[in-house]
């Protein structure tokens, strides 16, 4: 692909201000200036730096993100500051999306992407991809609770019980809860409909993906190769 149409794909503007750049020498590729637009480069690992920015060029991006409290998983924010404002300018112009939602006051891994189909293979009900959330609840956790979890709890406009994959109790108000479905704020009905209710929330894992503990919050990493194959394996 040519050097203005792979800094366009990478989100760095049109292809004709992407010239200019490359024509203005604010370019380098690999560690070399180039001054070429037209120059041909296969895109993925292609090591950039565009006007003092360093960027690894990919054909699809798929990133983790420690997400905050007080973040909306939307680009049209209603009362909090969105997510994406956390991503550097060139992701967002890419259109990178929140693969699944989590709610503004959640903590914890989120996964992002420019890959739509990406997205609906996890999304999908049918992957049942196991979602693991740290819970903190208000009142005491009782074993009656968790296991009122487990074997499933009845939520507002749902036609059956809904159970967990696993709930274990990880401190006098804490659990692990594991769930195999993305309903609207699941975890908290849930919790709400067992008796109880979450004072704070968070998801350490999605899948064999564990949230990296190098990540501060607000902070976001490529995936690996292998965490992306893991992910995409079929079940
Ligand atoms: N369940 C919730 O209630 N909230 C989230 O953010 C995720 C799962």
């Amino acid at each position: 692909m040519t050097l203005d149409r792979i800094l366009q794909s990478q989100g760095f503007g049109t292809r004709r201000y992407c010239g200019d750049l490359v024509a203005a020498g604010l370019v380098e590729v690999n560690g070399e200036l180039c001054e070429d637009p037209r120059a041909q480069f296969e895109v993925d690992g292609l090591r950039l730096t565009v006007d003092g920015e360093a960027w690894i060029a990919c054909t699809k991006a798929y990133l983790m993100l420690n997400k905050p409290a007080g973040y909306e998983c939307s680009q049209r924010p209603r009362h909090h500051p969105s997510v994406y404002n956390l991503l550097p300018v060139p992701l967002r112009q890419r259109d990178v999306q929140a693969v699944g939602r989590l709610d503004h006051d959640t903590t914890g891994l989120l996964l992002l992407t420019d890959d739509g189909q990406f997205i609906h293979a996890q999304t999908s009900p049918k992957r049942k991809v196991p979602k693991v959330y740290e819970v903190t609840t208000a009142e005491p956790v009782t074993p009656e609770q968790a296991q009122a979890l487990v074997n499933g709890v009845q939520l507002l406009d749902e036609p059956a019980p809904i159970a967990a994959e696993a709930c274990e109790i990880t401190g006098e108000r804490n659990l692990r809860l594991t769930l195999l479905q993305g309903k609207y704020h699941q975890v908290k009905r849930m919790v709400a409909a067992a008796g109880n209710h979450v004072s704070a929330l968070h998801r350490s894992a999605l899948g064999t993906m564990q949230l990296d503990p190098e990540l501060a919050e607000g902070e976001w990493r490529w995936l690996t190769a292998d965490e992306l194959a893991a992910l995409t394996r079929k079940a």
